[in-house]
């Protein structure tokens, strides 16, 4: 069954799709017509600025209500219309959101419908940004949107790429059919999920996985750490959450969006990043050791900057770090542990004395070096275990994006799981 198919769990689910003005307005016409497909029922709310883009009459048709736009509407029951859509919306979804719908929302303003309902509203609350690329990297919209999130509202993208006014960056609105799959995965259960995904096994199991690189400081203002991006294990993170599993990412510092529905648990150095392991590990089923962790740290970290001085040489006294994947699969024999080895020489020799020196269950051998995996959107990888017979296996995997490999790879140490 394919995951488009099955089980639509919009099914009933009462949406306010609020539309703000932007040129990707007209995307939200597919928008609603795709999430009646799945079965929800839409009431939409324009912003005076929207229907200069599109006009209440479109979305009228596709969706089989009228549409809203007037904060005191004299047609609504009581003449509180806000209350009536607050109160009828099980989920809020603004697509697009203008900077200037972001702004008023994070300041609290009530000066039109759809704030007003916004402010109105418990149900959960969801916003697809959509602006130049330039506006988007404004930080005055970061920290409105930012300000968003830590009330509970939830990001959908925006993605990269080509944008309606000829630049190139991060700030479209996510394709209508992406935030409808966002959408089904954050309201579904954790057997729908699983259901729809096609990997099996893995429904309410909590996987544990650590991702992105760690920084080792140096001083107040300089640090040690590596290229990584933390790409694999948030493909990872999103894959088993996709799968039905209940997800915390252990992340280092990195520039990505954390996947819907996944507890994150941010970290700096490898000791925090131990001690985010052990505690969430305690309750875990799966623990995958993604992250690039510093082998080592400056042996002291100084109060102050470090003075360049007079001398053309310096040195670092360093200390190793802990190993956390070893120290996690040493200290809960139960739990299902799977590393990374990243290598740029004897891939297999190298992986496979790894995943017995460290007691893993599964290592993934990765080719790094020249290009390869670290900071790309790509990657080929070796699976490797032992049998029954500790016979040692291994299964390759070809080139592909990383959400790809990252389904690939959970049906297979999910299925290996399962035989334990
Ligand atoms: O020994 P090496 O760094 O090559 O091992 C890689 C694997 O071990 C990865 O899964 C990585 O996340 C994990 N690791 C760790 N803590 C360290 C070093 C590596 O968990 N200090």
């Amino acid at each position: 069954m394919s995951a488009q198919t099955a089980l639509p769990t919009l099914q009933g689910k009462h949406i306010v799709l609020g539309v703000s003005g932007g040129i990707a307005a007209y995307k939200s016409a597919l928008l609603a017509r795709l999430l009646k497909k799945a079965g929800a029922d839409i009431k939409v709310v324009m912003t005076q600025g929207a229907h200069a883009f599109i006009t209440p009459l479109t979305f009228q048709a596709l969706t089989g209500n009228s549409v809203h736009d007037t904060l005191l509407d004299a047609d609504a029951e009581a003449g509180m219309g806000h209350i009536e859509l607050a109160r009828w919306a099980d989920l809020v979804v603004i697509a697009p959101a203008t900077a200037n719908v972001i702004a008023r929302l994070a300041n609290g303003h009530a000066d039109d419908l759809l704030t007003t309902i916004c402010l109105a509203s418990p149900a959960p609350k969801y916003l697809a940004p959509a602006m130049n690329q330039q506006m988007w990297s404004n930080p005055i919209v970061r920290a409105n949107t930012e300000r968003l999130e830590t009330f509970g509202w939830s990001l959908l993208g925006p993605d990269d790429g080509e944008q309606a006014c000829g630049d190139v960056g991060s700030g479209r609105m996510l394709e209508p059919e992406t935030i409808v799959e966002r959408l089904l995965s954050s309201t579904s259960s954790p057997a729908e999920r699983a259901s729809r995904s096609g990997i099996s096994g893995i429904s309410g199991k909590k996987v544990v996985i650590t991702a992105g690189p760690t920084r080792e400081a140096l001083d107040p203002v300089r640090y040690l750490s590596n290229y990584s991006s933390g790409k694999m294990g948030y493909a990872l993170a999103a894959a088993a959450y996709a799968a039905g599993a209940s997800v915390t990412l252990i992340s280092g510092p990195v520039q990505l969006e954390p996947p819907t529905g996944i507890t994150v648990v941010n970290v700096t150095s490898a000791e925090q990043m131990l001690d985010a392991a052990r505690s969430e590990s305690s309750d875990a089923d799966i623990f995958i050791a993604a992250a690039a962790v510093a082998d080592f740290r400056p042996q002291q970290v100084a109060e102050h900057k470090i003075k360049k001085g007079g001398d053309s040489t310096a040195s670092l006294e360093l200390v190793k770090n802990p190993d956390i994947v070893a120290t996690i699969a040493g200290e809960y024999a139960s739990l299902f542990c799977v590393g990374f080895a990243a290598e740029t020489q004897s891939l297999l020799e190298n992986a496979s004395s790894k995943l017995t020196r460290k007691k893993l269950d599964m290592i993934v051998a990765n080719q790094v070096g020249e290009g390869l995996a670290f900071d790309q959107d790509s990657n080929a990888v070796t699976l490797l275990w032992q049998d029954a017979q500790q016979t040692l296996q291994q299964r390759a995997f070809p080139m592909q994006s990383k959400h790809q490999l990252a389904r690939q790879l959970l049906d297979a140490i999910f299925a290996h799981y399962q035989t334990q």
